[in-house]
């Protein structure tokens, strides 16, 4: 044996325990020490109520990764003693920083070719979102626009709004079609999304919006376009597995509760789990509808009733909630956030990234929004973006957290308290970014 078997047994190496024959012991290939904070949030998934506060820290923490998943936690200056290390591990000083686990965005509308910073203009002004939509602009016209560009430029937009989430610590999305509103284009939209899935690092759960709005059309039979949904689109995508999840837009002028209570029917049975636009701008009863139906979550919730709050609480239906979309459109009533929490439902937070309502991939900036406006701790705030987020993708347990044996999503972060994030606003405080165990970002820093 050379010096070097000597100290790292070779992957062949059988080791037994009474008799059995197990693998060779698990050697780190990334070790993190001298972190100030290791923002575990270990325990339940998701978590309610006061156990949102509890972020299972560890202080003055070290790290080790094997592979794709967590290998041990523990003291930083214990953690080498603890774990042997791979030939080239990669080692990373946090210098004091924060460790949080990488963020999940569970709700984002990135596959879109034009931007719409004319309407945050007309907004400025006094338009209302649905006045600009009724005057040719909103959806449709990101839809008109969708359907005239091509299939590599919208990989390259799609790549870049999934590099400056990376870059700012998400490390799990979800992404909607929505803007294509024709067999052909939404499920164009969905491949380029699986396109990126398969190269880009981070990891993209897909939902099919073909219920995003009626098209141009078919606004005169919107009974045709529902039929479409139901008769074509979806059982298409059931069965090329393009999605996870079906959403709709459930608003007023938009599609209301029964015809949403009848696509995503069909979409149940094709397989598909639910989402749902609910009470956006205005209390339509989409928050109930969701809950009837076991929707995984229901997004919005700016105008949610009293009856949806209740509804919300009793079940395990998620309340994801979007201040950033509050923010951009200048509205003054946000979510109400503190009343969803304390009566008992499960929020998580989200960006709605999109051309019209929010154009944001920031997580860091959603956190800060969601503490200032919601008056949400930090600490709810980041237990919103990660492990309860993660249970609104259908991921309890399996993201959101750093957990012994879990998939290794982490963030190093320039801050060395995790209040920071929320409180040192407008900038990228991320230092690295790890996804499945291997360094995707690294140093924030100029070339
Ligand atoms: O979540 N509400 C519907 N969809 C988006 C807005 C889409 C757009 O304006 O392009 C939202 O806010
Ligand atoms: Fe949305």
């Amino acid at each position: 044996m050379t010096p070097a078997e000597e100290q790292y047994p070779l992957d062949s190496d059988v080791v037994e325990i009474m008799g059995k024959p197990v693998g060779p012991p698990k050697r780190a290939t990334l070790l993190i020490r001298n972190i100030s904070q290791l923002v575990t949030l270990q325990g339940a998934s998701p978590r309610k109520g006061a156990d949102m506060n509890n972020l299972a820290i560890i202080e003055s923490a070290g790290l080790a990764v094997s592979g794709d998943s967590v290998l041990a936690i523990g003291p930083s200056d214990e953690i080498e003693g603890q774990v042997d290390l791979a030939p080239g591990c990669h080692l990373i000083d946090a210098g004091g920083g924060v460790v949080t686990p990488g963020f999940v965005d569970s709700h984002t509308h990135p596959v879109f070719n034009m931007t719409r910073e004319k309407e945050f203009e007309m907004r400025l002004q006094g338009k209302s979102y649905m006045e600009i939509a009724d005057s040719g602009g909103g959806i449709r016209a990101s839809v008109r626009d969708l359907r005239a560009t091509d299939e590599k430029t919208l990989r390259l937009r799609l790549n870049g709004r999934l590099d400056r989430m990376l870059a700012h610590g998400t490390t799990t999305v979800e992404a909607k079609s929505g803007y294509g509103l024709s067999t052909a284009s939404e499920l164009m939209s969905l491949e380029v999304i699986k396109y990126l899935n398969e190269r880009h690092p981070l990891e993209i759960i897909p939902t099919f919006l073909g219920a995003h709005e009626v098209p141009d059309e078919h606004r005169s039979n919107r009974a045709e376009y529902i039929k479409i949904l139901i008769n074509e689109m979806i059982p298409q995508v059931a069965e090329k597995n393009l999605a996870n999840f079906c959403d709709i837009f459930c608003e007023k002028g938009v599609f209301s509760v029964v015809e949403s209570r009848e696509i995503l029917k069909a979409a149940a049975k094709h397989g598909l789990k639910l989402k749902l636009h609910a009470d956006e701008l205005d209390s339509s009863g989409g928050a109930e509808l969701a809950c009837e139906l076991g929707a995984v979550s229901a997004d919005h919730l700016v105008s949610v009733s009293s009856d949806g709050i209740s509804a919300l609480a009793k079940s395990n239906t998620i309340a994801t909630l979007l201040p950033g979309t509050t923010y951009s459109l200048g509205l003054k009533n946000f979510a109400p956030a503190r009343d969803l929490i304390e009566r008992g439902a499960i929020i998580a937070l989200a960006t709605d990234c999109n051309p019209g309502s929010n154009y944001c991939e920031s997580m860091p900036m959603i956190i800060s929004l969601a503490c200032v406006h919601y008056r949400l701790t930090p600490a709810e705030a980041i237990c919103a973006a990660t492990v309860n987020a993660a249970a609104a993708l259908g991921l309890a347990g399996e993201r959101g957290q750093i957990n012994i044996g879990g998939v290794a999503d982490l963030v190093v972060w320039d801050a060395g308290d995790y209040r920071e994030i929320p409180y040192h606003y407008g900038v990228n405080l991320v230092r690295e970014v790890i996804k499945s165990g291997k360094v995707v970002v690294q140093q924030n820093k100029k070339a």
